[in-house]
C-alpha cells in the first residue's frame, strides 16, 4: 500500500474553495499544502484556517512548493495557462468545470496530460451527488421501463450583486448560466444516460444588468442514443428552481439534485429515502487519488470534459444561427 502523503496545491481562494480544502483534509492520502490567489487577503484567511502557506503568485507557489497535486478553481480563462503549467510539472489534476473556454483549449489540456502522463479529474460534481446516483442507480436497473425523455429546469438570480465579474464577462467564463449552471445539467442529462449529445437548438436572452453574457437559455437536446432532452434556464429575478425530471415507459423520476429524489409508478410522486452518502467533492477526490495509484483513468476524465464543451459550443452556434446544431465529433 502507498502510505505518500501526496500535497495538494488550491490554486483559487473563492466560492467554492473551502468545499476543496475540506475534501482534500478528509481524504486519506491527500494533504493540503498551499493556496493561491491574486487576492492575498482571501488567500491569507483561508491559510490561517487550514495551516497552509499563502501565495499571490501561482508560479512562484509551483516554484516553491513543488506540489504533487493541482486543483484549480479559477475563472475559466484561466484554466488553460494554469493546467499547462502544472502539467509541465508533472502535477496531477483536479481541474475544475467547465474544463476550459473552448473545445481547442481541451484539446491542449489533454495533449499536455499524455505527454507528462498526469491524471486529470474535470470537477463534474454531478457524477457524486446521491440524489442523481440513486437516481441513475433505479434507471440503470431497468425498474422504470425504457427512458423517453428528460426535463432539466434551473432558475438562479445569476446576476446578484455578490457574483464577481469575471462570471458576467463572455471572454472570462466562456458564458452566462449556460456555460455556467447549463455545463452542470449537460453532464447531468449526459451522465444518468450514458449517452452524449448530439445535435441542439438553442435561443438564449442578454438583458443582465451586468455583463456582456446571456441571462436565460432554452435547450432542446437530442443525445446519441436518440433520447430527446431539455434545459431551460432563467437567470433573472423569481424564485430558484433545480429540478430534473426523468421520464420513462413505467413511471418517471422527479430529482431535486441536492435535496431530494421522488419517484411515481402511476400516482403522485412518493419521495425515496437516499442513503447517506460521502461528500460529493470527497469522492472526486477518492477519485484521483484512485487514479493516481493505479496509474488508470479518473472517473471524469478530460475527454468527458472536453465533450461537455463541444456540446457548450454547439448550444452557442445555434443560439447564433437560428438553426439545429451538431455537435462537433472530437
Ligand atoms: N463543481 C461545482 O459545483 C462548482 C461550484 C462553484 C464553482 N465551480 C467552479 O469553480 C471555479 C471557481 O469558481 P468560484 O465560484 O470559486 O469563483 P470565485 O470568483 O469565487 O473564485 C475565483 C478566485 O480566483 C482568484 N483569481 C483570479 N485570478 C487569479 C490569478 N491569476 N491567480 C490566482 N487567483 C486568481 C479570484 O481572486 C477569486 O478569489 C470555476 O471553474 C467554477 O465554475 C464549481
Amino acid at each position: 500500500m502507498n502510505t505518500k502523503q501526496l500535497k495538494v496545491a488550491l490554486l483559487g481562494a473563492g466560492a467554492i474553495a473551502e468545499h476543496h480544502l475540506k475534501a482534500i483534509e478528509a481524504t486519506e492520502g491527500f494533504v493540503n499544502g498551499a493556496i493561491v490567489d491574486i487576492d492575498r487577503s482571501k488567500a491569507e484567511v483561508i491559510a490561517a484556517k487550514y495551516g497552509i502557506r499563502a501565495y499571490v503568485d501561482y508560479k512562484e507557489m509551483f516554484e516553491q512548493e513543488k506540489p504533487d497535486v493541482a486543483a484549480i478553481a479559477l475563472p475559466h480563462f484561466l484554466h488553460l495557462e494554469t493546467a499547462l503549467y502544472a502539467a509541465e510539472r508533472g502535477c496531477h489534476l483536479m481541474l475544475e468545470k467547465p474544463m476550459a473556454l473552448s473545445t481547442e483549449e481541451c484539446d491542449r489540456i489533454i495533449e499536455a496530460g499524455r505527454k507528462h502522463d498526469i491524471r486529470i479529474l474535470i470537477g463534474h460534481t454531478q457524477h457524486y451527488m446521491a440524489e442523481n446516483r440513486l437516481a441513475k442507480q433505479i434507471l440503470d436497473s431497468g425498474e422504470l421501463g425504457e427512458l423517453v425523455m428528460i426535463h432539466d429546469v434551473r432558475h438562479a438570480n445569476y446576476f446578484q450583486q455578490s457574483r464577481p465579474e469575471w462570471f458576467l464577462t463572455k471572454e472570462m467564463s466562456g458564458g452566462g448560466i449556460l456555460a455556467n449552471l447549463g455545463a452542470h445539467s449537460i453532464d447531468k442529462i449526459q451522465w444518468l444516460t450514458g449517452s452524449a449529445v448530439h445535435k441542439v437548438k438553442a435561443s438564449v436572452s442578454r438583458h443582465g444588468q451586468r455583463g456582456n453574457v446571456e441571462g436565460s437559455g432554452a435547450v432542446y437536446l437530442e443525445l446519441e442514443n436518440g433520447i430527446p432532452a431539455t434545459i431551460m434556464q432563467s437567470g433573472y429575478l423569481g424564485t430558484a428552481r433545480n429540478e430534473t425530471e426523468i421520464l420513462c415507459t413505467k413511471g418517471m423520476l422527479r430529482l431535486h439534485t441536492g435535496n431530494s429524489l421522488w419517484m411515481s409508478k402511476g400516482g403522485p410522486y412518493e419521495q425515496l429515502e437516499v442513503p447517506h452518502n460521502q461528500d460529493a467533492f470527497e469522492l472526486q477526490y477518492e477519485d484521483l487519488l484512485a487514479a493516481i495509484h493505479s496509474h488508470s483513468e479518473t472517473a471524469c476524465t478530460p475527454e468527458y470534459g472536453r465533450g461537455v464543451i463541444a456540446a457548450l459550443e454547439a448550444v452557442y452556434r445555434s443560439a447564433e444561427s437560428g438553426t439545429e446544431e451538431l455537435v462537433a465529433e472530437g
